[in-house]
């Protein structure tokens, strides 16, 4: 089923950089008015420069999505602004890569806290307003890597697996109430967030494709908005193996900082050298 409301409020938090902002300037090229969300001000106010001559238009409005007081202010600020939105899009998100052997509490608290945390938090402004209105659409943005527990990405995994179950989970429940929730799971695309990878990207795709991709996405009834397609599929075979099958392909794809040569080398395994003088 289409959207037919090109001038539609959409929500957008975590538009100042990558998928968010390319995805901001392609739905303000559609017309619509793009609330964007963000703790980088300037990020924001160059948005908006950039979108001046578009059909539609981006309002910054910075955020911290981990701060559930200040996400639930931020939308009385901009129902006051331009009116309850009809779409919100929960993007905002980080990754740092884990290696197990270094397994770090505080980087797992800060990935689930914009990962899952930001999402509950923009959830629990919106779902209300949406329920008494009996309208609306929530797109949280998860990944391919939630399909499955990849190499160094424990925490990432496990919050966008969280991701992913949440919006099963509020789907069929809400829309009962005229909502609908949507999950945005991308392979690879090029943004700040990936380039700081080291490892060749299969499948990498540009933002803007992305971006095409999600507000066509938005435009349907479909729950799950996938791009691109070759590689999402590829890894929703992946989740599907039997687990021997699942591990030995996976474990391949352990990059070298990960293991136990590189933390021997640097000396910061000291595990390590009684391993060497066992095996010796
Ligand atoms: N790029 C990929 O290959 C890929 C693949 C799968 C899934 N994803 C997911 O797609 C989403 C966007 O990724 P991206 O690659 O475009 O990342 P990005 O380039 O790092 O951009 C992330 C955006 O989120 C905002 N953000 C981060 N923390 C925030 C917070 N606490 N409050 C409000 N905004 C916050 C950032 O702005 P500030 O730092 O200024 O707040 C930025 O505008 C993420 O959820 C990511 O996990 C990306």
């Amino acid at each position: 089923m289409d959207d037919p409301t090109p001038d539609s409020v959409v929500w957008l938090i975590g538009a100042g950089r990558g998928i968010g902002r390319a995805l901001a300037l392609h739905l303000a090229r559609e017309g619509r008015t793009v609330v964007g969300s963000a703790r980088n001000r300037e990020d924001l106010e160059s948005l908006a420069r950039e979108a001046e001559g578009l059909s539609g238009r981006i309002l910054p409005q910075p955020l911290d999505v981990t701060d559930r007081a200040a996400t639930a202010q931020a939308l009385e600020e901009i129902e006051a602004r331009v009116g309850l939105p009809d779409v919100v899009v929960l993007n905002a998100g980080t990754h740092t890569s884990m290696p197990a052997a270094r397994f770090d509490p505080e980087v797992f608290d800060k990935l689930m806290a914009v990962n899952v945390g930001g999402v509950v938090n923009g959830l629990a402004a919106v779902i209300p307003r949406f329920v008494k209105r009996r309208r609306g659409r929530i797109t949280v943005v998860g990944s391919v890597a939630g399909y499955v527990g990849l190499p160094t990405a424990s925490a990432y995994s496990a919050s966008k697996a969280a991701v992913i179950a949440m919006g099963q989970s509020l789907r069929p429940e809400l829309e009962a109430f005229g909502i609908t929730v949507q999950v945005v799971n991308p392979g690879f695309v090029r943004t700040p967030l990936t380039d700081r990878n080291t490892f060749a990207m299969p499948f990498l795709m540009e933002p803007e494709a992305a971006a095409a991709r999600i507000a066509k996405g938005l435009r349907s009834s479909r729950f799950e908005i996938t791009m691109p397609r070759r590689f999402t599929w590829l890894m929703k075979l992946l989740a599907m193996l039997p687990y021997p099958v699942l591990f030995a392909l996976t474990r391949r794809a352990i990059p070298p900082e990960a293991r136990p040569e590189a933390l021997d080398a640097d000396g910061t395994d000291e595990g390590g050298t009684d391993r060497k003088a066992d095996a010796a």
